[in-house]
């Protein structure tokens, strides 16, 4: 018990946790049966299609037969936990380390005075490697489980990528290749006061695509201007898109909006993996002509996106403000 204690900050809500009256998630939300799972070992074509759909119905949805090995899930998901259990010190060792980064302060997205109640640790695993030196060291399997996640991760981003590219008509191999690979770690300890709180606010995901591994409840996305939740499946994937899709699609398939709620009982962590996207971002020729002006100007994402993201993630769709046409 002593040991748990000094694992973590978050252990009363304080004044800062407690969110305004219309943030706070009080009311009942029901976990959604009809997310879409996808069977990746289907036929090409039906896979394609399902996707697509899914991505127009829900801009969410949850992958099986993935080809990443469940014990593999297991083991990175074991790591993570672990390394959220060290003590507070040893982890605060990792606030701002170069490309790795650790915090039990995250941002709110609107506020300065309110915060959510979690841990955050995020660290690079681009292509070529060299990320590793700088990730924990601390479990001694780190660098290995993740190294080995991370690779299965990125090989199963292409296989989406080419089948919604597939699915949405667009030349093969349209999104890229060597995306920026960023881990997303989101560590939820166990909450007094549910009803208050939050662990992420409402936002929509700024990269590519996002790839996450969850093991408890806690994710929600807004259908319809309602919250509903997603279903905890084993050894699945909860996959969506970020606000390139916007662009890409020229407005025909949107970002989705989504939050996590905290647990009285349970802590939950989530491995959220984020691609970027790898060139720049404009309408694909394929969704412009005659009849459809292109809606967006081209922008590149690291430098002409993401400031404007950062300034405003509470108003969900306000990042794509500045890079309308005829706005
Ligand atoms: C995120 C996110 C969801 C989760 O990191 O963008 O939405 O379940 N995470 O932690
Ligand atoms: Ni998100």
């Amino acid at each position: 018990m002593a040991n748990h204690m000094i694992s973590s900050k978050l252990n009363a809500v304080t004044p800062t946790y407690v969110l305004p009256m219309h943030e706070r998630p009080l009311a009942p939300v029901p976990i959604d049966k009809e997310i879409p799972v996808i069977d990746l070992g289907e036929e090409r074509a039906v896979a394609a299609q399902q996707l697509v759909k899914a991505l127009e119905q829900y801009g969410f949805f949850q992958v099986i037969n993935h080809g990443i090995p469940d014990d593999l899930m297991d083991e990175a998901m074991e790591v993570y936990e672990e390394f959220f259990n060290l003590p507070v010190k040893e982890k605060e060792n990792y606030a701002e380390k170069e490309e790795t980064l650790y915090t039990n302060n995250p941002k709110h997205h609107a506020s300065k005075e309110h915060k959510y109640w979690k841990e955050v640790l995020e660290h690079n695993c681009n292509i070529d490697g060299q990320d590793k030196q700088t990730w924990p060291s601390n479990p001694p399997t780190f660098r290995e489980v993740i190294g080995a996640y991370s690779s299965e991760v990125r090989k199963l981003s292409m296989i989406i990528f080419d089948l919604v590219s597939e699915g949405l008509g667009l030349e093969a191999g349209y999104f890229g290749k060597g995306h920026g690979q960023r881990m997303f770690v989101n560590h939820y300890p166990i909450c007094p006061d549910p009803s208050s709180t939050l662990g992420t606010g409402g936002h929509c995901d700024p990269n590519l695509i996002t790839i996450c591994q969850q093991q408890v409840y806690g994710l929600q996305i807004l259908k319809n201007d309602e919250w509903i939740g997603v279903e905890p499946l084993p050894h699945a994937f909860v996959v969506n898109f970020g606000f390139p899709i916007t662009v890409m699609t020229n407005g025909k398939l949107k970002s989705v909006a989504h939050r996590v709620v905290t647990n009285k009982t349970q802590a939950r962590t989530a491995i959220g993996t984020y691609f970027c996207p790898a060139n720049v971002v404009e309408p694909a020729k394929s969704f412009v002509g005659p009849e459809n002006p292109p809606l967006f100007k081209p922008f590149k994402w690291g430098t002409e996106f993401l400031p404007h993201y950062f300034k405003n993630r509470a108003v969900y769709h306000a990042a794509l403000e500045a890079f309308k046409i005829n706005a």
